[in-house]
């Protein structure tokens, strides 16, 4: 045991937003009905001219395979919860909605997860509730047996969104925009929604305390905040997990956005990026492409806040008299699914009022994402 806690602590990195203020306005959208949720669509069929984009054989498989279907936009939906919300209506009593990226393959992780931070419940008075979201792995049987654990999951939980399409990375931003049509027509009133993937520990308490505590934003204003990242562009080195060739985007630059590992933003944000993506082509690294719809609408991540990176960090480090008011977040990497049970509870005990484990909550709210 001893030896599995040293391998995960210095994984922390803790991030200090300050000033949490000032959302952005609200912005006035044209009026657009989309129409109710689709549930079969033809198959989508590959882009035969993509192949003619100059270069393409030299590329690497995944890109040429992303280029040719980089316009497909709708696939089956398998497992569906429509329900979730409790009907569009519903969706209002939901005050944050954990939309965690989740492939097939990653039961033990879906299961710790439904035992720690993604666990539905009343928090401090408002309703947190959870959805898996994924596509499908492997060809044959493993693909049949992997569908039927979610299956299962589903009956079990009701928490499974799963869609026929390779669940891949470079598959990640149409998962993105799949959810966000569903949500359009299930859950469009959601107050708040934590972005996710299904490796990461987030501080869900403390969201609950530092979105209930945002003035003037009960979900129908512009929030988009996590860990920001800025002055960036394509990565052009081919053996890179980024590598984003000219033939996917020409331009060097990126707009400002948020690490994918997790992030929160208002369900009036999460609507406006589903208009907006209807007219941005998609892009491979889902974070990008989520900031690209948002920009389209001038909205963008919370750049006021300061987010810094300071590593290893005792409590008397804090100057609790700081006239800002901030949180802590702690950034963990690749947690292990036992790992991050231990921490779970660990965040949990009363005797353990800084623990083994760096956290401040008793002197600050803490959130932990990533
Ligand atoms: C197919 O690929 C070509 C070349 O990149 C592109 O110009 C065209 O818009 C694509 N078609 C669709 C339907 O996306
Ligand atoms: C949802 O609310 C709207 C506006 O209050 C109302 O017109 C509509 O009938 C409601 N729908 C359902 C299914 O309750
Ligand atoms: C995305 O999923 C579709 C449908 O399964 C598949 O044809 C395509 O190859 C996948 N794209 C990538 C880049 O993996
Ligand atoms: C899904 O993607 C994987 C990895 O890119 C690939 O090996 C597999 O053939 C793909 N399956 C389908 C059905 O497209």
């Amino acid at each position: 045991m001893s030896l599995m806690l040293a391998t995960f602590i210095p994984s922390f990195i803790i991030f200090r937003f300050v000033c949490l203020n000032n959302p952005s306005v609200i912005r006035a959208l044209p009026e657009y009905r989309f129409p109710a949720y689709k549930y079969s669509w033809p198959k989508c069929r590959q882009n035969i001219s993509a192949s003619g984009v100059p270069g393409f054989y030299s590329l690497p498989r995944l890109i040429q395979d992303f280029l040719s279907y980089r316009h497909c936009r709708h696939f089956p939906i398998i497992l569906d919860i429509p329900d979730k919300c409790g009907g569009a209506n519903g969706s209002a009593d939901i005050f944050l909605l954990l939309v965690i990226k989740s492939s097939p393959v990653n039961y033990d992780r879906r299961e710790v997860l439904r035992k720690t931070w993604a666990k539905e419940r009343l928090q401090n008075g408002v309703w947190i509730r959870r959805i898996f979201i994924a596509g499908t792995t492997g060809e044959g049987y493993e693909k049949n047996t992997l569908n039927k654990l979610l299956e299962i999951e589903k009956l079990e939980h009701n928490d499974i969104l799963q869609w026929d399409f390779n669940d891949t990375f470079y598959n990640l931003t149409l998962k993105q925009v799949l959810f966000l049509e569903w949500m359009d027509t299930n859950c469009p009133n959601v107050r708040f929604l934590m972005n996710g993937d299904d490796d990461v520990l987030a501080h869900t308490d403390n969201m609950v305390d530092y979105l209930k505590n945002l003035k003037d934003n009960d979900g129908s204003k512009h929030l988009f905040t996590g860990y920001l990242i800025e002055n960036r562009g394509p990565y052009r080195y081919p053996d890179l997990k980024y590598y984003v060739p000219v033939q996917v985007q020409e331009t060097d630059t990126y707009p400002p956005y948020l690490g994918g590992g997790g992030f929160l933003l208002s369900g009036y944000s999460a609507t406006v990026m589903y208009k907006m993506s209807h007219s941005v082509m998609f892009h491979p690294i889902d974070d990008v492409y989520i900031a690209m719809c948002l920009e389209k609408a001038e909205l963008r991540p919370t750049s006021h806040i300061g987010v810094k990176i300071a590593g290893h960090r005792s409590p008397d480090n804090i100057d609790p008299l700081e006239p800002c008011y901030f949180k802590e977040i702690l950034l963990v990497h690749r947690f292990l699914p036992a790992e991050l049970y231990v921490m779970w509870n660990s965040l949990h005990d009363p005797n353990l009022k800084y623990g083994i484990y760096i956290t401040y909550q008793c002197l600050f709210p803490t959130m932990v994402v990533q």
